[in-house]
């Protein structure tokens, strides 16, 4: 029998776990909600914390609620479905205050937190893996597979196929499937990429009603990548590009970025890490030229059809990786960062601090490396705000979308 421990969770960790402190170890307790008072298992010591599993609840949070997921305790991968919205929005604000604070040594931050409009089925991609006939998702570091029906937080469009794929199997035990790739947009049309071993023309005909779909990266239906309107302007696609998963959040977004642009209007505004070219078209009624850097060749290939689709004069794109363009730009207004969860390397960053444009929008997925760049940024620059924003509700995820200006002295 392990020792079992009473304790209260004092607070959040960064990843949605209750933390304590046990004879001053850190204690990291799965699932656990501040407030909650509990009787806990230790399941994993390490030198200088631990974790812990409640064994039994014996005074749950005033913030703790139901899980409204069946698979919630092993999916693993809605780390915060077990509290209120509300709570959610603090934990990821506080998340964001502490970072900054602590790692890029910023006091007074300007947060102005974006809520979630839609805290349950607003995922507009997801990638269902397979193994024995069955289809779900792993379990949070590991590849044990949790075979799932269906998901609280992707597109119910999404959940419709999905169901369709699951009665194929069922009805074709010889077939298998390894991965399977559903997106949509905000028409509700339905792009596929299925990974395995089926037959082609049973496929086509159980998934009747999607509009696109691949098989091993084979294109056996349709153009083969979906048309998402933003706020007029129509973008591509394809199953390999990146596009913002939660389309009423990015919406948001956007919006704040626009905006910036709109107030101010520069000259020539570099974006970074451009993907399908969003946000560089949005903004490019309002600033001379445009230019977009991206290296996933699919993407750019998408931006400058879009870039003729909607006619936009004053935008380019580069393919290429960031930091093999970075010390060619010289005389940039203003430079815009929406880099993957690592962030900005260090040479891309003394780049940009060589190039010193005049304002800069950092969009981050991962604020401990914002918190990690903004300490070299403000060393020259202001920060005028920072947005945290519920893009990913249910898990500890959160965006930031950071507004930076230079610091007069360095004019
Ligand atoms: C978070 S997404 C941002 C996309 C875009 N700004 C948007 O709003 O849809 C990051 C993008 O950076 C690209 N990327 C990752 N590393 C890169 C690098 N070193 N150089 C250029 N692009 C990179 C990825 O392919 C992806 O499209």
């Amino acid at each position: 029998m392990k020792k079992k421990y009473q304790i209260e969770i004092e607070k959040q960790d960064h990843f949605g776990r209750g933390l304590v402190r046990m004879n001053q170890i850190p204690t990291f307790i799965e699932n656990g909600v501040a407030g909650d008072i509990c009787e806990i298992e230790i399941i994993d010591q390490k030198k200088n914390y631990q974790i812990a599993k409640i064994t039994k609840l014996l005074f749950p949070s005033n913030d703790r609620v139901e899980p409204s997921c069946p698979y919630y305790e092993q999916c693993g991968g809605c780390h915060l479905m077990n509290r209120s919205q509300k709570k959610q929005w603090k934990e990821k604000e506080q998340k964001v205050k502490e970072l900054l604070e602590r790692i890029a040594g910023i006091q007074e931050i300007p947060l102005s937190p974006i809520l979630s409009k839609n805290h349950f089925f607003y995922r507009n991609k997801v990638i269902f893996h397979g193994k024995d006939n069955q289809l779900g998702f792993y379990q949070e570091k590991t590849n044990l597979l949790v075979p799932i029906d269906f998901c609280m937080i992707v597109k119910k469009e999404i959940n419709e196929v999905y169901q369709q794929i699951l009665e194929f199997l069922k009805a074709n035990p010889h077939d298998s499937i390894q991965k399977v790739m559903i997106r949509t947009n905000s028409f509700q049309d339905i792009l596929v990429a299925i990974e395995g071993n089926l037959e082609q023309d049973k496929i086509l005909s159980c998934l009747d009603s999607v509009s696109s779909i691949y098989i091993n990266q084979k294109l056996i239906k349709g153009t083969g990548y979906l048309i998402e309107d933003i706020f007029g302007m129509k973008f591509q696609i394809y199953p390999t590009s990146f596009f913002q998963v939660n389309y009423e959040m990015m919406l948001e977004m956007y919006r704040l970025v626009i905006h910036f642009y709109q107030k101010k209007q520069h000259q020539t505004v570099l974006d970074l890490y451009c993907g399908i070219g969003t946000i560089g078209m949005l903004i490019s009624p309002y600033v001379r030229k445009v230019i977009g850097v991206e290296q996933e060749k699919s993407s750019i290939q998408s931006a400058k059809k879009s870039k003729t689709r909607n006619k936009i004069p004053n935008i380019e794109f580069l393919q290429g990786k960031v930091e093999n363009y970075i010390d060619q730009f010289q005389k940039i207004d203003s430079i815009i960062v929406d880099p993957p969860r690592n962030g900005l390397d260090s040479y891309t960053i003394k780049n940009i601090l060589k190039i010193l444009p005049e304002t800069i929008t950092y969009i981050s997925c991962d604020p401990s490396t914002l918190a990690r760049d903004l300490k070299i940024l403000s060393i020259r620059y202001h920060i005028l705000k920072v947005h945290p924003l519920d893009m990913f509700p249910n898990t500890y995820h959160v965006e930031c979308v950071v507004f930076l200006k230079r610091q007069k002295i360095f004019v």
